[in-house]
């Protein structure tokens, strides 16, 4: 009796002591960086699936080969889509997105809480550029499945293919000597693995970037006049008013600084004609309203949104948006600022007529979000930044960009790239255009005595009487977003 009960006692302490030390190890992984190794036996595995070509039906696709993690788990090529399928030569409809900074992400709901906590529910959060996938392990099998990806037939295929492979033992390990006897429950546990690699491993969160110097006010992290004043002009709702929905503020369970309020809006970026799906007139990619689950009509208010997606990073990547329509950083910049002003730079024209938001039918265009930058004002009104505003803003995303990849930020000086056909002769008279509404405006503040860069962005910006620009008139319109038959969840706002 005696006996068993020093025993027991001598294991409950070796079991504590190993959850001590157990702990110990985590916390200092955690400070110290990520050795693969000392991730749990799930994600361990999920650290040699998220590489395994074998994986797919052609043998040349892993889940690294699209997120490549040394593009912080984003494209590494500048395509619009990636191929894959069984011999390599189907198309996907969408960017890759990267996958840092996914962590915090909540379920998706039609009208989920916005973590700015001031404005009103509406669609948020999800896996995907349209939030189809609640968990990260649920999205693991979009990519595993899909016939124009790993197009594995089934999950027998995948776990055929698990068992047989390199690591079959580190995957009994983790999840039972018998886990392979039973399929789904195999499948599903590659899923998990896949998912748990994803929220262990530091490199998918490292929080490594200047911005993050600054923020955490150390050393490294002063920044420069021009950081500064992008910073300011990120922030400012009366010029770039980006923070609306690239929110850094703190949001759930501890995150902070995401760049992202995990919000959908439409903002209807350019058709891209190098989506092969594109080639047929009749199809559309409209978001959350191309989703199984959303069918039309009743849909329809969710025509054309997409997931506002984390800035961090966004600095090293060669395409951008859901389409992979811009092809550079600067070229995004004067997207959000000349969409309105000059249309005609970013859609075509037909006879005579400028398509404007020529990727979603009419029908849906009352969806499109009016906060500025983007806040419908009138073809050839004044834009709501300076192009001085545009290299700021774009210094300021610079410092977004994680530290083992901060040598991919191209240090050349930012050149114009307006419109998406990237005409020159455009390029030059906008930016004639753009120096002589400045000088003008100079000129006007010099009379006046104010600052010259505040009035260039009051001019265009919340004088203008008819201008939706705040977050208060965003939220009116977010409460037409609720979905039929889905009442809003009851004492969520903050
Ligand atoms: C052929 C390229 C390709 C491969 C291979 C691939 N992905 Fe993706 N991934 C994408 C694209 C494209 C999207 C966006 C899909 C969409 O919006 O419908 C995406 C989205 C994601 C997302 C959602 C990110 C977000 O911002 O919400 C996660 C997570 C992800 N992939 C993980 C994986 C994992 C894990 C694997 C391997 C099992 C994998 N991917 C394989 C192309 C790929
Ligand atoms: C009304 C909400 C809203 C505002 C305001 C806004 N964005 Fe966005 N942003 C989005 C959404 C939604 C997307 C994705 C759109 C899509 O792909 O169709 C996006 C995409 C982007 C992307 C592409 C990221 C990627 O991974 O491809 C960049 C860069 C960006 N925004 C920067 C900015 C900057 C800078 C500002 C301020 C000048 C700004 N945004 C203002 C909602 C917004």
């Amino acid at each position: 009796m005696g006996t068993v009960r020093r025993l027991t006692r001598l294991t409950v302490s070796a079991w504590v002591a190993a959850t001590v030390v157990f702990a110990a190890t985590e916390s200092s992984r955690l400070r110290a960086g990520t050795p693969a190794q000392q991730l749990s036996l799930p994600a361990q595995v999920g650290a040699r699936i998220f590489v395994d070509k074998s994986l797919s039906a052609s043998g040349q696709l892993a889940c690294a080969t699209c997120h490549d993690p040394a593009h912080a788990y984003g494209p590494s090529n500048d395509l619009a889509v990636q191929l894959g399928g069984p011999d390599m030569s189907l198309p996907g409809t969408r960017a890759v997105p990267s996958l840092r900074y996914k962590d915090f992400t909540q379920p998706y709901a039609d009208v989920a809480v916005n973590p700015d906590g001031v404005s009103a529910p509406g669609p948020g959060g999800g896996f995907t550029w349209d939030g189809r996938a609640d968990t990260l392990a649920a999205q693991a099998q979009i990519p595993l499945l899909a016939p124009n990806e790993m197009a594995n037939a089934s999950p027998a295929d995948v776990v055929n293919k698990l068992q047989r492979s390199a690591y079959a033992d580190l995957f009994r390990a983790a999840f039972g000597s018998d886990v392979f006897s039973d399929t789904a429950q195999a499948f599903q546990s590659a899923l998990d693995a896949l998912q748990a690699y994803q929220l262990e491993d530091d490199d998918f969160h490292p929080y490594s970037s200047k911005f993050d110097l600054y923020a955490d006010n150390k050393i490294g992290g002063t920044l420069t006049a021009s950081e500064e004043r992008g910073r300011e002009i990120f922030d400012d709702p009366n010029r770039g008013n980006c923070f609306a929905c690239h929110y850094a503020g703190a949001a759930a369970n501890g995150s902070s600084q995401l760049f992202t309020d995990f919000s959908f809006e439409a903002i209807s970026v350019p058709r891209n004609a190098d989506i092969p799906a594109n080639a047929d007139p009749t199809y559309f990619d409209m978001g959350i309203c191309s989703r199984p689950d959303h069918p039309l009509p009743d849909s329809a208010p969710f025509c054309g949104m997409f997931k506002t997606p984390t800035l961090r990073n966004v600095a090293i990547r060669k395409v951008f948006f859901h389409n992979g329509k811009m092809k550079s950083l600067h070229q995004v910049l004067e997207f959000y600022n000349t969409r309105d002003t000059h249309p005609e730079l970013w859609y075509p024209t037909v006879n005579g007529v400028v398509q404007k938001f020529d990727d979603l039918p009419a029908q849906y265009q009352a969806n499109i979000d009016p906060q500025l930058p983007l806040d419908g004002r009138a073809a050839g009104s004044p834009p709501p930044m300076s192009e001085q505003d545009l290299v700021d803003l774009e210094a300021f995303l610079d410092t977004l960009t994680d530290a083992d990849v901060a040598n991919q930020v191209s240090s050349a000086p930012a050149v114009p790239a307006l419109g998406t056909n990237g005409s020159a002769v455009r390029t030059l008279m906008l930016m004639l255009l753009t120096v002589g509404l400045l000088s003008v405006t100079r000129w006007g503040a010099s009379r006046v005595g104010r600052d010259p860069r505040q009035l260039g962005s009051t001019s265009g910006g919340a004088n203008r009487p008819c201008m939706v620009s705040t977050r208060a008139a965003r939220s009116a319109l977010r409460t037409r977003y609720v979905r039929p038959g889905s009442p809003p969840r009851p004492g969520r706002l903050a």
